[in-house]
């Protein structure tokens, strides 16, 4: 199954990524945690990307879909993958489908997630991750169950992403509505996509993404 997760920054895109590795045994292709891992090596893409990311701006077409190309290419996406925040402008949905043309594969399914702009802002300022497995967190509604410790993975390291505030949310969603929203009607035209009221608790998402997969 190739799926795509399309929606804006906190639309809970890796958080359903998540559940789907576990239930589907497809690896989530996240271009925001590449990216977020070539800063953390300090790489030349990571350099490139950083400042980008810090202002909430999009990095370079050319940059992610060589990422993108380069991670297709390895074994464990010959059967499926999760796209979460990537094609994310028209220019990536192109080299998308031209890279799975050559490998003679298409998408099933693009799921757009709908949520209102102030709630993508109260999420985005309350999260944060299990520095270990990335189990995704809320300071409000969703808490570690043991304090202080992981359910997925049981460390008590957390972290916080330094694009997660007020101001860089606000050219984050800018970049959303101007670059990648297009996509909603990319997708629709070649009949693919399917939208989903991304307001709904979490498990409810999930049950309706499950439906849609189902067909
Ligand atoms: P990226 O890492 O992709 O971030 P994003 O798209 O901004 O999305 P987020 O990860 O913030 O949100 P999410 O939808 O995954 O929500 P989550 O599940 O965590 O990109 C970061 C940066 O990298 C970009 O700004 C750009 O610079 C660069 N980049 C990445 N890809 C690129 C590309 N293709 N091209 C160019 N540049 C690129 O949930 C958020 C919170 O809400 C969590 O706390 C969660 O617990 C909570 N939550 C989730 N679902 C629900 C629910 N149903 N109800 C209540 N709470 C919920
Ligand atoms: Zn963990």
């Amino acid at each position: 199954m190739k799926l795509i997760l399309l929606g804006p920054p906190g639309a809970g895109k890796g958080t359903q990524a998540q559940r789907l590795i576990n239930r589907h045994d497809i690896p989530q292709l996240s271009t925001g945690d590449m990216l977020r891992a070539a800063v953390a090596a300090g790489t030349e893409v990571g350099k490139t990307a950083k400042a980008i990311m810090d202002a909430g701006d999009l990095v370079p077409d050319d940059v992610v879909n060589a990422i993108v190309a380069d991670r297709l290419d390895e074994a464990d996406c010959a059967n499926g993958f999760i796209l979460d925040g990537y094609p994310r402008t028209l220019k990536q949905a192109d080299a998308l489908e031209s890279l799975l043309k050559t490998r003679g594969q298409h998408l099933d399914h693009v799921i757009e997630m709908r949520v209102e702009d102030d709630v993508l802002v109260k999420r985005v300022s309350g999260r944060f991750s299990c520095a270990k497995c990335g189990t995704v967190y809320h300071d409000e509604d969703r808490l570690p169950k043991a304090e202080g410790v992981c359910d997925t993975c049981g460390s008590a390291e957390f972290k916080r992403r330094p694009d997660d505030n007020a101001e860089t949310m606000r050219s984050r969603l800018r970049a959303y509505y101007k670059e990648t929203s297009p996509l909603v009607g990319y997708y629709h035209c070649k009949g693919t996509l399917r939208s989903i009221d991304g307001m709904a608790p979490i498990n409810e998402v999930s049950e309706h993404i499950e439906a849609i997969l189902k067909g």
